[in-house]
């Protein structure tokens, strides 16, 4: 069989992926491998014709397609995703329909779900019969048990191809876009007691992104900025290179370092504004959000309001959700609030952001993390100490310094009251009354954090 792999890789032959496409050369030498290196020469597909139709035949004349791409921000890298924007915008969506299409990728294994899922939708959206994916972590080649998974995953992907395997679709069509949004109520101002706002937005003026954009500019008066990421003037994307590690400094020499210092560093109030293109935002914002891995694994958003603004289906897409929720929490910010352009509230949903974002900033609230951020961090804490520390020694010095290495072996007196605990439990007696009395026990420190709150008592005492 002819199998087409579009690599999603900057970094081309010396992708880590990559490797994992040669590990199932090897294995299935009797099928033929095309390798398309999207994310390598998306500049040339771009720009050169014969290139892009070259690149469409490999496409149509293969029996599956495998989507080969490391994992970048909670998503495929912007190179990627621009190219999938081009089959799009070129409607080229015919030399996909009907093919066979699996992914692979490779990262540490954090959010790679919504890459998968994004991936999952596009192939649905393009009348590609999705048969499944293989998320790998980096090292995970290096396993022999993993390379026996490799095989059992990529002989499937090969039955389902050679049965014919019927496939159902998971991500239902998104509706047709909506008319774009117009403001119906003038905007009244709030009071930003001070508060630093940024939006940054990709909208062209006359767009309903613009529009919206200049209503929430509008509710937070004077003391908002307004910038549009193209002013970041990147030179390119992400090359995955990885140079940054060391002092968080990108090999890149453009604009997006002092865009990132002008804008998003001093906001107290920080909104991003953008349309939905495919099934995610901007390829434009997706490589600024790449761009912003120089930053390493600090949470460079820490302690600040994040909003959102989307222009599109949002209620239609949950992963896209999900990526921005979850940024905004694993960057250390409290999410203020997602305005989208779907509902007709638009106007008084835009005010109640402005205010409530003013006033959760005035009050420094941040909520406490949810799973994705909290098993992110362990993620993180665990794959910077475990290694990576080697070389990402920013990431380490600031891990270091913010206590992050918060492994509960560091607790050591958690560590004797349960060793002492684990002991009582050997006594009958103990046992039985801890048995019977188990919620009783489980209250009894809360309801002492009650009676000695510090927090409780200067309320009282304001009363
Ligand atoms: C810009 C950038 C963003 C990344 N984002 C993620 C991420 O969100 N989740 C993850 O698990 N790994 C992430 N990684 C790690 C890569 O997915 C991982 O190193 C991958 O194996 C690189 O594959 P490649 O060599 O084929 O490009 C990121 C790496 C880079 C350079």
């Amino acid at each position: 069989m002819q199998i087409c792999v579009i690599s999603g890789s900057p970094k081309g032959e010396m992708s880590v992926t990559l490797q994992y496409v040669r590990f199932l050369e090897e294995a299935f030498p009797e099928h033929a491998f095309s390798v398309v290196h999207v994310g390598r020469d998306i500049r040339t597909i771009e720009r050169q014709e014969e290139v892009w139709d070259r690149l469409l035949a490999t496409v149509k004349e293969c029996d599956g397609v495998l989507w080969a791409t490391p994992v970048y921000v909670m998503l495929v890298p912007a190179q990627l995703k621009r190219f999938i924007e081009l089959v799009g915008e070129r409607n080229a969506t015919e030399a996909f329909f009907g093919k066979y299409a699996a992914a692979l990728t490779t990262s540490i294994r954090y959010f790679d779900h919504t890459a998968h899922a994004y991936l999952h939708g596009i192939c649905d959206d393009l009348g590609m019969l999705y048969t499944g994916f293989c998320s790998a972590h980096m090292e995970d080649l290096r396993n022999e048990a993993f390379q026996e998974q490799l095989v059992l995953f990529f002989t499937d992907f090969l039955e389902a191809i050679a049965e014919r395997r019927p496939v159902q679709r998971v991500f239902p069509l998104l509706p047709a876009p909506s008319s774009p949004y117009a403001p119906v109520t003038p905007p009244v101002a709030v009071d930003t007691r001070g508060k630093r706002v940024v939006i940054l937005h990709d909208g062209e003026p006359g767009s309903g992104l613009a529009a919206m954009v200049g209503g929430l500019a509008a509710c937070y008066g004077d003391s908002v900025r307004v910038a549009h990421i193209r002013d970041a003037a990147m030179k390119g994307g992400c090359l995955g290179c990885c140079r940054c590690a060391f002092e968080n400094t990108c090999v890149y020499d453009d604009g997006f370092r002092a865009f990132w210092e002008e804008y998003v560093v001093p906001a107290d109030i920080l909104v991003m504004a953008g349309t939905v293109r495919d099934r995610f935002l901007s390829a434009a914002w997706k490589q600024f959000f790449d761009r912003s891995f120089a930053n390493g694994h600090v949470p460079a958003f820490a302690g600040k309001q994040v909003a959102y603004l989307v222009e599109g289906p949002l209620g239609h897409l949950a992963t896209l959700r999900e990526v921005l929720t979850g940024l905004a929490a694993m960057e250390g910010a409290n999410l203020a609030g997602i305005v989208t352009s779907e509902s007709g509230e638009i106007d008084a949903a835009l005010h109640t952001l402005a205010e409530r974002s003013v006033r959760l900033a005035d009050r420094g609230y941040i909520a406490p993390p949810t799973f994705p951020a909290v098993g992110g961090h362990k993620i993180f804490r665990d794959e910077i100490w475990g290694g990576m520390r080697a070389i990402f020694k920013a990431d380490d010095r600031y891990y270091r310094q913010h206590g992050l290495y918060d492994f509960p072996t560091r607790d050591y007196r958690q560590r004797i009251t349960t060793r002492v605990t684990s002991l009582a439990m050997s006594i009958p007696a103990v046992r039985r009354d801890v048995v019977k009395n188990m919620p009783d026990y489980m209250i009894q420190p809360l309801q002492r954090s009650i009676e000695t709150s510090t927090v409780l008592a200067k309320r009282r005492a304001k009363e």
